[in-house]
């Protein structure tokens, strides 16, 4: 949320929650190597208020702070089989389950 605030990444807030919650989860999974990683890890939030360029740049900022410690965070939180990759697929790759889904996809 800091980051958020600090990066100007919301106008009106409506979408400010699940942002976050998809930027802690890309964080943790590791996906945010790039401006275009993290654009299309995020891309299943729409912004009406267009703030995305400030969304990535608070992403980025998390993620240069922080080091290589969400991953491990996770990692030492969540047991996983080793060798395997996170199960969470980019969104343009997902299937949408809900009744408008001729309209997602
Ligand atoms: S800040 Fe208004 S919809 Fe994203």
């Amino acid at each position: 949320m800091r980051a958020f605030c600090e990066h100007d990444a919301f106008q009106c807030g409506y979408c400010t929650p699940g942002q976050i919650m998809s930027a802690v989860a890309l964080l943790e999974e590791g996906h945010a190597e790039s401006d275009a990683e993290i654009a299309e890890w995020m891309s299943g939030n729409l912004c009406r208020c267009a703030a995305y360029p400030n969304i990535r740049a608070a992403v980025r900022d998390v993620r240069d702070q922080a080091g290589g410690l969400i991953a491990a965070r996770l990692s030492a939180t969540t047991p996983q089989p080793a060798g395997s990759a996170p199960t969470r697929q980019p969104s343009s790759t997902r299937s949408c389950a809900c009744a408008a889904s001729a309209a997602c996809a």
